[in-house]
């Protein structure tokens, strides 16, 4: 299926983003979750090779148990995945890549990830990134990747709390608020290495 975008505008950042999710409520997946991407200016017209991502996920309790990932392809499969974490007041990332519906192994590819602002609060926990080599891939020679300028992209989700919180593909519309002309002096206020 394929999902228009919600345009909005992060308070505090100024970002703009495009974003796909699903509603806190929804039966799908306790708390929802939501995914946001703002593009380099010319983003749509060419493969963009980074993006600023929004990510918001539910915690169940400020103890954070849990985590939440996004496929960067749609299928767990074959794509380049990031999973997140909250712990006390950070928030945590990783780059994996899974060849079968097994646990997923570390990234070996180029992909950079710089924290641009992180909240933790007793239900959620959202991180504003720049994500560089995000969307082309590179597993020891098995490639792949998103190509912006269709307009389209194939986003998976997963949600993960003490049980399965849910897990699900979109296929997430562009529209001409994903590209903005913005997005470099957004890009620079990424500085914040977490590992
Ligand atoms: C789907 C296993 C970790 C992303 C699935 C499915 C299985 C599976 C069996 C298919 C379920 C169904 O169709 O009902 C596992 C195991 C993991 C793991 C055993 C680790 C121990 C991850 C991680 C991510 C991820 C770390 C992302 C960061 C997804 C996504 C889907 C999915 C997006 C839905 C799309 C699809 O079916 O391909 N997983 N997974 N998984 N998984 Fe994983």
């Amino acid at each position: 299926q394929s999902s228009p975008p919600e345009t909005f505008t992060d308070a505090g950042t100024g970002i703009v983003f495009n974003s796909w999710g699903i509603p806190n409520g929804d039966a799908q997946t306790q708390g929802g979750m939501k995914f946001g991407v703002a593009l380099p200016s010319n983003g749509l017209t060419l493969d963009a090779h980074e993006f600023i991502g929004y990510l918001q996920c539910f915690s169940k309790d400020a103890t954070n148990t849990g985590w939440c990932g996004i496929s960067l392809g749609g299928p767990m499969t074959n794509s380049l995945l990031l999973t997140a974490w909250p712990n006390k007041d950070t928030i945590y990332t990783s780059f994996r890549y899974a060849t079968g519906y097994a646990m997923p192994d570390v990234y070996t590819g180029n992909a950079k990830l710089t924290q641009i602002k992180s909240t933790i609060n007793a239900t959620h926990y959202t991180l504003v990134f720049r994500c560089q080599n995000c969307l082309q891939w590179n597993q020891g020679g098995q490639t792949g990747g998103a190509a912006t300028s269709s307009g389209f992209i194939l986003l998976g989700w997963i949600e993960i709390g003490q049980h399965d919180n849910g897990m699900g593909i979109f296929g997430a519309v562009l529209d001409t608020n994903a590209a903005n002309p913005s997005y470099t002096a957004w890009a620079a206020k990424a500085t914040t290495t977490v590992t």
